[in-house]
């Protein structure tokens, strides 16, 4: 087995606070950590080889434009600035969307929000969200971040998100699109993590019908299009066949978010009252394969919360 840690990426939850290592009830070893010990937690990453981390913010303080996503010094630019100053090397992306930001818990900004609580597909204000995904980009760049990787599913995201980087001097900050992101039922252990589910509504309205293969591929087309660095497709496991057919159409290079729900599950079978005396051994052998399906359909990148789990284990050389 090659040593897949360098292909991987660790997303890592971010909050305002002080020694903060926060449980997340149902993703058994992931944590929200506050700036500081988010420092002690990297160290721990680059040690064991990993090489890049995509970050989420959190806060407290939401509205129905998500300010705190894209104001001064926001959490998720204190973050980046601390882990660039401290490990140079390591590749730090950002998540963008407003959906952790927002009171209503949606990716962007909704058209009267008010009068939308009773619908089930919501509208969104496209236009107006580009712009705050862009000023949120802008931010992590102007604070350090290598990569900016745009969640939020609103049309022309990639483009919108190019041009202002370009436009402030930062051509040299790469983009990652979440280019074919579907509107999965593996999402919830990351909405208890990012406190982001949808007050009303569900997002149907801007991810990806889960039947749809062709509309993936276009959007992966579109994105790089767009000028995305690198183009992503989300969840991984029940999506492999999209994952296969953008390896053989595209050149770019290819992402998948291996999601919360799938790790929850991994986690639930190795605690299972019949399997848990082997968990350990199981919770390995179960990831590798995992790992190594993902991989064997095409993608050079694997965001992954397994990510110090595996490392750990290859360092360990245990892995036949
Ligand atoms: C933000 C976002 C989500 C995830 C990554 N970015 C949640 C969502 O779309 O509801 C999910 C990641 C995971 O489940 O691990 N839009």
């Amino acid at each position: 087995m090659q040593d897949i840690t360098k292909d991987l990426i660790y997303p890592l939850f971010v909050k305002d606070g002080k020694n903060l290592r926060e449980k997340i009830k149902s993703m058994p070893g992931i944590y929200r950590f506050s700036p500081d010990t988010l420092i002690k937690e990297a160290r721990e990453l680059v040690k064991l080889g990993i090489r890049a981390v995509l970050i989420f913010g959190l806060t407290k303080e939401k509205d129905n434009a998500g300010s705190a996503a894209y104001e001064e010094n926001n959490i998720v630019a204190r973050a980046v600035k601390a882990l660039k100053a401290n490990f140079p090397d390591l590749i730090v992306m950002t998540d963008i969307c407003l959906c952790a930001y927002t009171s209503h818990g949606h990716c962007g900004i909704l058209k009267s929000p008010r009068r939308q609580v009773t619908r089930s597909q919501v509208k969104i204000d496209n236009k107006k969200t580009l712009e705050l995904l862009s000023k949120m980009a802008l931010s992590h760049a102007r604070a350090g971040a290598d990569y900016v990787a745009p969640s939020a599913m609103a049309k022309n995201q990639v483009l919108a998100i190019r041009e202002a980087l370009d436009k402030n001097g930062f051509r040299n900050t790469k983009i990652m699109g979440y280019s074919a992101k579907y509107a999965s039922n593996f999402y919830g252990p990351f909405r208890e993590a990012a406190d982001s589910t949808p007050a009303f509504g569900d997002r149907r309205a801007y991810q990806l019908n889960f039947a749809n293969r062709t509309s993936a591929i276009e959007e992966i087309k579109a994105d790089i299009k767009e000028g995305a660095d690198i183009v992503m497709i989300k969840p991984a496991l029940g999506y492999l066949d999209v994952i296969k057919e953008a390896r053989d159409r595209f050149y770019r290079p290819l992402a998948a978010y291996n999601v919360s729900g799938e790790y929850t599950m991994v986690k639930a079978y190795c605690k299972s009252t019949e399997y848990r005396a082997q968990s350990t051994e199981l919770e390995r052998k179960l990831v590798m394969e995992i790992l190594t399906g993902i991989k064997r359909a095409g993608a050079d990148l694997i965001i992954t919360y397994h990510a110090k789990d595996i490392a750990k284990w290859l360092k360990k050389r245990k892995i036949r």
